[in-house]
């Protein structure tokens, strides 16, 4: 059980000498077992934000806390594993070794169990023996997934993880995600560059721009969600009128 909170996080990087920041004053509070989007253009720092929070990149300045299901900060770092937007199978390992790779040592039985499990909840089962370039793109993120889903972190961090899909299996997976998350009860955090995604799946829609969080909003629809309904309408307007701002480009 972890949430995370994020107190004026700041990220700057040097290109021959010139800064970019890439995230400057970011506070954020993703409750335990709640479910955020984070939108915005290319370039707002969504990557950056997700790498530091998984220890993959350095802060520059700011804190970075987790939290327990009372919203109290732990010393304890809790499981947390990120998706990428390409799959980074193991192209050597079959769909079912991949997914047990994650599972690391435990006893060989436990991991077959879960394995199965897993191929099981993902509709994967028949694709068990297959390597990864075998299978479709729409494939090997549901193996990622499953591979993750093994793994069982707490937290999930989601980097554009459907956004190399065509539409219809970006469609598909994100109603299994929903479903996952309805079931697993994981913290998420998922980041998109797409609004429609950002309302689909998010309790709360986190809109960046420029390193800064501009605003941040509850969902209030129930899952599934229907992208054709008015207070669907609604909400895109009001993100991409947030996105697009005074620029208007
Ligand atoms: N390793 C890096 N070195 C220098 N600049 C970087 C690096 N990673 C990202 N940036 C810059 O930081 C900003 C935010 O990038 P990123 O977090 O990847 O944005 P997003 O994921 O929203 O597209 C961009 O201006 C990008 O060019
Ligand atoms: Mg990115």
């Amino acid at each position: 059980m972890a949430g995370i909170r994020i107190v004026n996080l700041s990220k700057e990087y040097r290109i021959n000498g010139r800064k970019i920041n890439a995230l400057s004053d970011v506070n954020l509070e993703v409750e335990d077992k709640s479910f955020v989007t984070v939108v915005g253009r290319s370039g707002c720092g969504k990557t950056t934000l997700l790498r530091i929070l998984c220890g993959l990149e350095e802060k520059s300045q700011g804190q970075i806390f987790f939290t327990n299901s009372k919203g109290d900060v732990t010393s304890s770092r809790p499981k947390l594993s990120m998706v990428f937007q390409e799959h980074r199978l193991m192209p050597w390992l079959t769909v079912g070794e991949n997914m047990a790779f994650a599972l690391g040592r435990e006893d060989p039985k436990v991991r077959r169990r879960k394995v199965d499990m897993h191929l099981e909840l993902l509709g994967l089962t028949k694709f068990k023996d297959a390597y990864p370039h075998q299978i479709s793109g729409g494939m090997a993120q549901r193996v990622a997934l499953g591979r993750t889903l093994c793994y069982d972190p707490e937290i999930i961090l989601m980097d554009e993880p459907l956004g190399a899909l065509d539409a219809f299996t970006r469609q598909n997976l994100q109603g299994e995600i929903v479903k996952l998350f309805i079931n697993k009860q994981k913290t998420v955090v998922f980041v998109t560059h797409d609004v429609d995604e950002a309302i689909l799946l998010g309790q709360q829609v986190v809109i960046m721009d420029k390193g800064r969080i501009k605003k941040q909003l509850a969902i209030g629809l129930p899952y599934p969600r229907r992208p054709d309904s008015e207070r669907f309408f609604k909400y895109r307007q009001e993100i991409l009128g947030a996105i697009m701002g005074e620029q208007g480009d």
